[in-house]
């Protein structure tokens, strides 16, 4: 069996519990010491075979997923969550025509992590209610299809999480405030760099400040860029509906003085 298993964001004790087993089952994992710390690998037993990605190719992977028998258990090891600029689409293809068991297990994405390093909801009710996942296409131009990227989605002004573009500063800021931009220069943004590990930094900044503070970190990789007016330092611009007295949900019925009731929230068990 073979997991493509989400590491999570850094932290060792950011991995699901599913996650951890997984690791403690594996005789083989196959993980991007670029990606994931150190740390994660406390989660796996003593004597196992490991292989780092950062210096391997997808057929370097898929040879040692192939010199194993389908009952070995194998991890391969993800940043984040999988399903997020993971590359685990070829894999699964491969595990598909060679009959071999797969599995994908979830982890939290850099986007959640950044988020709560920085204390924000991405989604406040009269910001935004929906939320961007992007990246530049820089050197992987070939990758992104038409209508998609930075400046393509920057007119709808929702809250965007870039990821994998720290290194081109000002063309990220560029495209942010782009033709037919949502956005302006005062647009609150958040510079996340290495969310949940010891050396976490949260800079808060603006769209056109981004560039200069985006610089100033001196990171170029593992760092999430959150833009929107959702990042506000400001009073939220309307509560949201699901917890106001007079909005009814199925779990709270509007009763006969006209307040909203349903079952006793509390209990013992
Ligand atoms: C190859 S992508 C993998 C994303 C991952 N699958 C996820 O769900 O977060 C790597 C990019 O994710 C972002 N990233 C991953 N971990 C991060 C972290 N701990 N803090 C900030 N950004 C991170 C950075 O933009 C980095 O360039």
């Amino acid at each position: 069996m073979i997991s493509f298993v989400g590491a999570g964001p850094g932290a060792s004790d950011l991995i699901t519990l599913r996650g951890a087993q997984r690791l403690a089952e594996a005789d083989v994992v196959v993980w991007a010491s670029s990606l994931v710390p150190e740390a994660l690998l406390s989660h796996c037993r003593a004597g196992i075979e490991l292989h780092d990605s950062a210096t391997m190719t997808l057929e370097d992977v898929l040879a040692v997923f192939a010199s194993h028998a389908d009952h070995t258990p194998i991890v391969r090891l993800h940043s984040g969550d999988p399903s997020l600029y993971g590359a685990i689409a070829e894999q699964i293809e491969w595990c598909e025509a060679h009959g071999r068991g797969w599995e994908v297990v979830p982890g939290v994405s850099a986007v959640a992590a950044a988020a709560a390093a920085a204390g924000r909801e991405l989604t406040v009710p009269g910001a935004s209610q929906s939320v961007v996942l992007t990246r530049l296409a820089g050197r992987t131009a070939a990758s992104m299809p038409a209508g998609e990227g930075v400046a393509a989605f920057a007119p709808h002004g929702a809250t965007m999480a870039v990821f994998l573009s720290a290194a081109r500063p000002d063309e990220l800021q560029a495209e942010l405030l782009s033709a037919g931009s949502a956005y302006h220069p005062d647009t609150p943004v958040l510079i996340v760099v290495r969310a949940s590990w010891p050396d976490q930094q949260v800079v808060r900044t603006t769209v056109g400040r981004l560039a200069e503070d985006l610089r100033a970190t001196g990171a170029t990789m593992t760092v999430l860029v959150l833009v929107g007016e959702a990042l506000a330092d400001a009073p939220v611009p309307r509560r949201s509906h699901l917890y106001e007295p007079g909005y009814t949900t199925a779990y709270r019925l509007r009763s006969e003085d006209g307040s909203t009731a349903g079952r006793p929230s509390a209990r013992r068990r």
